[in-house]
């Protein structure tokens, strides 16, 4: 429960690279996840070369039309969930990859930040010239992608407006 408690998005990275015995946990820790039908259609890539993530970098501002956007907060490190495009559970899938991971990250101490801007971009050609590079079949696209890295700026916990009801 502590783990849960602490988690928190980090928005800013210092240049310090997670190793990659610390991303294979945090990979591992996604595999483990329920996926729905039991099916694990999903691919995690885990990146940690600066080439190629530059390259993810140059193709999202494509993909947004946007040379500006630094939503990657500047992270060494990156993980891509990646779903078949016809899979009907693949928001589900994805967001317990990810929170696996998340708290997996956490509890080793790597700040990490779920990155949205990759869903729907299915039919992006910056976005798929990306993955053909990376030798990712056509039929999968990225649902989501977790920066990770570390960070001295960890923020205070949200107020929690969720609604609970016990009847
Ligand atoms: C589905 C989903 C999409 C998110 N997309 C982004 C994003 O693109 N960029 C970002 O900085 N944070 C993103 N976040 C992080 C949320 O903003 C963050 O979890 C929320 O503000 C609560 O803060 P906390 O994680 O520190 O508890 C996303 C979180 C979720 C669950």
């Amino acid at each position: 429960m502590d783990i849960i408690k602490n988690r928190r998005s980090i928005r800013r990275f210092n240049s310090e690279k997670v190793s990659t015995e610390d991303m294979k946990k945090i990979v591992e820790a996604g595999t483990l996840s329920p996926t729905g039908k039991n099916l694990q259609e999903n691919i995690i890539v885990a990146i940690s070369s600066d080439d190629v993530l530059n390259n993810l970098l140059s193709s999202i501002r494509k993909h947004l039309n946007n040379e500006n956007y630094n939503g990657f907060y500047n992270c060494k490190n990156m993980i891509l969930v990646l779903s078949p495009y016809d899979n009907n559970n693949k928001k589900f899938d994805s967001g317990c990859i990810m929170e696996n991971m998340m708290l997996r990250a956490s509890e080793i101490g790597v700040g990490n930040v779920w990155i949205n801007q990759f869903f729907d971009s299915y039919d992006s050609p910056a976005i798929r010239a990306f993955l053909n590079s990376i030798d990712i079949d056509e039929k999968y696209e990225i649902t989501c992608a977790l920066a990770l890295g570390y960070s001295d700026d960890i923020p205070k916990q949200k107020e929690n407006k969720f609604v609970t009801k016990f009847i």
